[in-house]
């Protein structure tokens, strides 16, 4: 029984996907179909860069974004929880979204800080030469498999 209804459920699926390969092709023509198909699931592969945040503690904590994120927008969108990250959003005013870069890592980076950054970094806790503010790094296809630090202190330079 199971054989016969794995069977039927096999034809009523190749039906439905002859009905909708047909039913796209009246209005997009065959060739259409499938370029847009596989070019979409192609892009999205490639947009794909997988950072982990270490934590003081050792914990690793795996995570990803895509292309044109920041890492701030990482840690937003996959809820990952590091206290008081990002508090100003992005804003470049409270250097909580410290991070330490591997020496590697840092130095291939395609940007380097710009002066307010640099300011902000100044009033980070535990800087290190290799420091940089994760609101300030956008993700390119070459970061994918990123490991970067995370300070066990943080401090927020809007109390000042
Ligand atoms: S999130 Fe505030 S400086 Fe980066």
């Amino acid at each position: 029984m199971l054989v016969i209804n794995t069977i039927r459920n096999s034809a009523r699926l190749t039906l439905r996907n002859a009905w909708l390969r047909n039913s796209l092709a009246s209005r997009t023509g065959p060739t259409n179909f499938s370029r847009t198909f596989s070019l979409g699931l192609t892009l999205r592969q490639q947009d794909v860069v997988n950072v982990t945040f270490v934590r003081a503690n050792g914990e690793r904590i795996k995570s990803s974004g895509k292309v044109g994120d920041s890492l701030l927008d990482v840690v937003v969108n996959n809820n990952v929880d590091l206290d008081g990250f990002g508090a100003c959003e992005g804003t470049l005013t409270c250097s909580t979204c410290h991070l330490i870069f591997k020496v590697p890592d840092y130095e291939k980076l395609p940007d380097k800080p710009g002066d307010e950054e640099l300011d902000m970094l100044d009033l980070a806790y535990e800087l290190t030469d290799t420091s940089r503010l994760g609101c300030q790094i956008t993700l390119t296809k070459e970061m994918d498999g990123l490991e970067v630090q995370v300070p066990a202190t943080i401090n927020d330079a809007r109390a000042a």
